[in-house]
């Protein structure tokens, strides 16, 4: 039997980043079309059936013997990552939902309905810029015409890469077929905080997605020479952009329960002696009131427009995502508090809000879903000090097998 953590192992040096540490294995990237080939592989070797959807999701299927694909369970989750991310948010859910087939098959389990392992594409919105792509387009939570259009840093429109991936863009959205074989959607996932660490435990389940969005602003100024022009004649973007990230900071420590991220900034052209023309800079905002973060966002909207005025520049301000907050479904989440403690000596097993993103909590909008979370010792991720101990990652497909078998 692979263990989860020989399945992370195998693929350790897939997609590592030389540059910025940790792993940068982004949707259709070299590294993730890898990974891709190790979970057909993985999956095959367990008998499931493989196969990739209209929407670029891989599914590896443990049919009953009936072939009744409706209302099946499904867990699973994703293989690409932020730039410069962990080893395992994502990859640690799908090598323990494999590794989970694995222990059932030796219990000697016999699924009632079918069992899917799932794999989502571009969860992370690292390369087209929107997270949870995957399971947006699968239940029509995105418009396909939109995701169709949607540019990677290099300019290649999502269409173009995903037909080069073998993916039809004109079937790409909502996929009731695909919708139909998900009854209940379990997503084990390496914890992105601290709080099992503070409660010296292993295992938790979720109860929660903090309310999330990002936004665009975009400064334009005069792009001009470093040496030629003078301080008083500038028009630069950079020195909105500064002031911008500044008023962020200032505008989510006055709210309760906020925080808005500026992690991505770019100036164009980008030369050392060049007043840029233009500066992007991306802001990621999260408070579970969806009218707060409205607020949040028009207030750093107002300042930035006030800061691009003094300089002589423009600033405007695109949505690229919402998500409101979710609440995952209490019956799933009782039957797998009840499955976790019961394999954990009846110890009560805690419920975690979250402040990151899955396509459980898309998904969650259509189907009941739940998640669980295995502690991380540094309580640090989308970093490469992200971690999760050997034994716990090992004990994650025995935690995961008990809470498919009891569902099953
Ligand atoms: C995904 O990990 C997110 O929360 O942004
Ligand atoms: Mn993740
Ligand atoms: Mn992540």
């Amino acid at each position: 039997m692979n263990t989860v953590s020989h399945l992370l192992e195998s693929i350790s040096d897939v997609g590592r980043d030389s540059a910025r540490g940790g792993y940068s294995r982004q949707v259709f990237s070299t590294p993730e079309l890898e990974l891709r080939e190790w979970f057909t592989a993985e999956a095959s070797k367990r008998g499931l059936e493989v196969s990739t959807d209209r929407n670029g999701i891989m599914w590896g299927w443990w049919d009953t013997a009936s072939g009744n694909r409706t209302g099946a369970l499904v867990t699973g989750s994703h293989l690409d990552s932020v730039p410069g991310g962990g080893a395992f948010d994502g990859p640690l859910g799908v090598a323990a939902a494999l590794a989970a087939v694995d222990e059932l098959k030796e219990r000697g389990v016999e699924p009632r309905r079918g069992l899917a392992v799932a794999v989502f594409p571009e969860e992370e919105g690292s390369r087209f810029g929107i997270a949870c792509l995957g399971s947006r387009l699968l239940t029509g939570a995105i418009d396909a015409d939109r995701v169709r259009n949607l540019k990677d840093p290099a300019g290649n429109t999502f269409a173009d890469v995903s037909r080069a991936n073998g993916l039809d863009p004109a079937h790409l959205g909502r996929d009731e077929e695909a919708l139909r074989t998900i009854g209940d959607f379990v997503e084990l996932h390496v914890e992105q905080g601290r709080a099992l660490i503070d409660l010296d435990a292993p295992v938790g389940v979720g109860s929660s997605i903090l309310g999330h969005g990002r936004w665009r602003l975009s400064v334009e100024g005069q792009g001009n020479h470093a040496g030629t022009t003078l301080m008083a004649h500038r028009a630069d973007p950079m020195i909105v952009a500064a002031q911008i990230v500044l008023a962020i900071r200032r505008v989510a420590e006055g709210q309760d329960d906020a925080r808005a991220t500026v992690g991505r900034l770019q100036p164009v052209p980008g030369g050392t002696n060049v007043i840029a023309s233009r500066v992007d800079l991306w802001l990621d905002v999260r408070h579970p009131d969806n009218s707060v973060t409205a607020a949040l966002v028009e207030s750093i909207h107002g300042q930035a427009q006030k800061a691009a005025a003094f300089e002589g520049c423009s600033v405007t301000l695109t949505e690229e995502s919402f998500s409101s907050t979710v609440q995952f479904d209490s019956t799933l989440q009782r039957q797998l508090q009840n499955s976790l403690s019961q394999s954990n000596g009846n110890l009560p097993v805690p419920t975690l809000p979250t402040g990151a993103g899955h396509d459980a909590g898309v998904l969650a909008g259509y189907v009941p879903s739940g998640m669980v979370y295995i502690r991380n010792p540094t309580g640090i991720s989308h970093s490469p000090e992200e971690f999760v101990e050997r034994s716990d990652a090992d004990l994650a497909s025995t935690a995961l097998a008990d809470v498919l078998e009891d569902l099953l």
